[in-house]
């Protein structure tokens, strides 16, 4: 840890890693620790301590050594469970509440605090929890409560606070202001978060858990890949970036990733198993059947290439583990990721895979990128689904259908590049229909394929809604398809938004 970064102990809430993110961004070093871990923080300059799913009543409760933090005589911040843990150490009680209380709510600031310089008297917060705070003790403070009366924001003297809502969620219209007003308003000493500094904290704790052993990743050309490896590069660990060229690329795409790579210096092996994925997709039309096709021979190839794994990088992000389980084993689990498939778990637990970016979300990725000299453009690509093309080729897999595919997304995506879209939308692409329908071609009588662009603006691709592209954009990219792709007769654009559309076709 470094000296005055503000230390977020993490209960296991879903949002944990986004307290850090929120500190972050206001411009103070900050990391997630495991709540065990409080002696060993040597010097912090706050401590928040997070939410997370269980009761404080729960026999095991995670728990947190009270003199330790409060011999730190530094500010803290409880927040949801971390308030209700700060609640009962300071001599209060914690009870089931009437209701479970999930999602929007009111706070109503009942006392003058440090917390709420600037915030309004009453505004939105997020809630998420069950429990209430109650029989508080004398040196308890309640600053503010809900629409029903009930606290939810508690101080103890100068530099101590609980809030029962999660200021880090913009779903609390001011929690920003709040989450400011304790880093800035209670006299604590915080060390600034720098995109540099960061990386180079990286690069040392990298060449830390190396320690001399062969690196093996997978790079695909998309931003996280990217960034890992060269991350790794610079750390001056022995790598192996491995490549698979699926044959369900953009066009050009394998192309383009080696000489991006070759740009940033890493030299990247390409394995081309396009003829064995098109082999093993033959004939098959079940969208379900051909991910599980991909996803296993993709594995298969990677793992036939790697051989003897001495450690295994990947460019897990935070929201990817985010449903898989947060620190240990406080997380509910929700959801298991693919970069948590059984091969790589059995790794896991041989201390064989590392994930550097693991902490962080896209947004920082990419500042970290560019803090490592990673052109722009390798660093604003647009998403890609790891079953590529597949996913967007309703109907089998054929080489004719992949080049069409192919042909009307670079049309697509050159256009948005040109007409400056590309960078406003999140992610953009053409799918090939399985329907043909009849058109007129000259004179003659046309019966060819139908291609569908899609282009869509997403935080996180949990939810996204499709973009409102000029005509003129979507006039150019209909004629040069028409007039120059092979076998399309029809262009369509896709007007639905995620839910009840999910972003891919399949
Ligand atoms: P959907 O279609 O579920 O896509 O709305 C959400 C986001 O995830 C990408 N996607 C995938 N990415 N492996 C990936 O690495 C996959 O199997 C996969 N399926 C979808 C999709 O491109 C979008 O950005």
């Amino acid at each position: 840890m470094i000296d005055h970064e503000v230390a977020v102990l993490d209960y296991g809430s879903q949002y944990s890693q986004l307290i850090v993110r929120r500190v972050r961004e206001l411009g103070f070093a900050s990391h997630l620790y495991p709540p065990d871990r409080l002696s060993e923080l040597k010097n912090p300059g706050a401590v928040i301590l997070s939410g997370g799913p269980r009761s404080t009543s729960d026999r095991d409760a995670p728990d947190v050594d009270f003199k330790l933090l409060m011999n730190l005589g530094v500010p803290v911040l409880g927040v949801c469970y971390g308030m209700q843990l700060l609640n009962i150490k300071h001599g209060g009680a914690v009870k089931p509440g009437v209701t479970r209380e999930y999602g929007s709510a009111k706070l109503v600031v009942s006392e003058k605090s440090a917390l709420f310089n600037g915030v309004s008297r009453e505004s939105q917060v997020w809630m998420s929890h069950s429990d209430t705070c109650s029989n508080f003790s004398p040196e308890t403070t309640v600053i503010a409560t809900n629409e029903d009366a009930v606290p939810v924001a508690l101080q103890w003297g100068e530099r101590c606070f609980g809030i029962q809502f999660h200021p880090e969620v913009t779903h609390s219209h001011e929690g920003t202001v709040i989450l400011k007003n304790f880093l800035t308003r209670t006299g604590a000493t915080l060390a600034k978060f720098d995109i540099h500094e960061f990386k180079n904290q990286m690069l040392e704790s990298i060449k830390v858990e190396v320690g001399g052993r062969e690196v093996i990743c997978g790079v695909s050309g998309g931003v996280d890949s990217t960034v890992l490896a060269v991350l790794l590069q610079r750390a001056g660990v022995k790598l192996r970036a491995l490549f698979i060229d699926t044959g369900l690329m953009r066009l050009n795409e394998a192309a383009e990733v080696k000489t991006q790579f070759e740009q940033v210096g890493v030299p990247i092996e390409t394995i081309d198993a396009s003829a064995r994925f098109l082999g093993a997709l033959k004939g098959v039309t079940d969208p379900e059947q051909k991910r599980q096709i991909i996803g296993n021979l993709f594995i298969d190839v990677f793992w036939d290439a790697a051989s003897n794994v001495e450690l295994l990088a990947q460019g897990t992000l935070y929201p990817d583990v985010i449903e898989s389980a947060t620190s240990g084993s406080i997380a509910s689990k929700i959801k298991t990721h693919h970069n948590r498939v059984d091969r790589i778990l059995v790794l896991k637990e041989q201390g064989k895979v590392l994930e550097p970016l693991a902490e962080l979300f896209k947004d920082e990725v990419r500042a970290l990128g560019e803090s490592l000299g990673i052109p722009h453009d390798a660093l604003w690509r647009h998403p890609f689904p790891g079953p590529g093309l597949a996913v967007r080729i309703p109907g089998e897999i054929t080489s004719e259908r992949i080049a069409i595919t192919q042909q009307a997304d670079a049309i697509f995506i050159g256009e948005l590049r040109r007409s400056g879209w590309y960078e406003r939308v999140w992610q953009s692409y053409a799918a090939l229909l399985p329907v043909k329908t009849v058109g007129v071609k000259g004179d003659e009588r046309s019966y060819e394929q139908a291609v569908s662009l899609r282009a869509v603006v997403s935080e996180d691709a949990m939810t996204a809604d499709w973009v409102e592209l000029p005509y003129e954009v979507l006039r150019a990219t209909s004629n040069k398809i028409l007039n120059t792709v092979q076998g399309v007769n029809r262009v369509l654009y896709d007007i639905s938004t995620k839910p009840p559309a999910s972003i891919e076709w399949e």
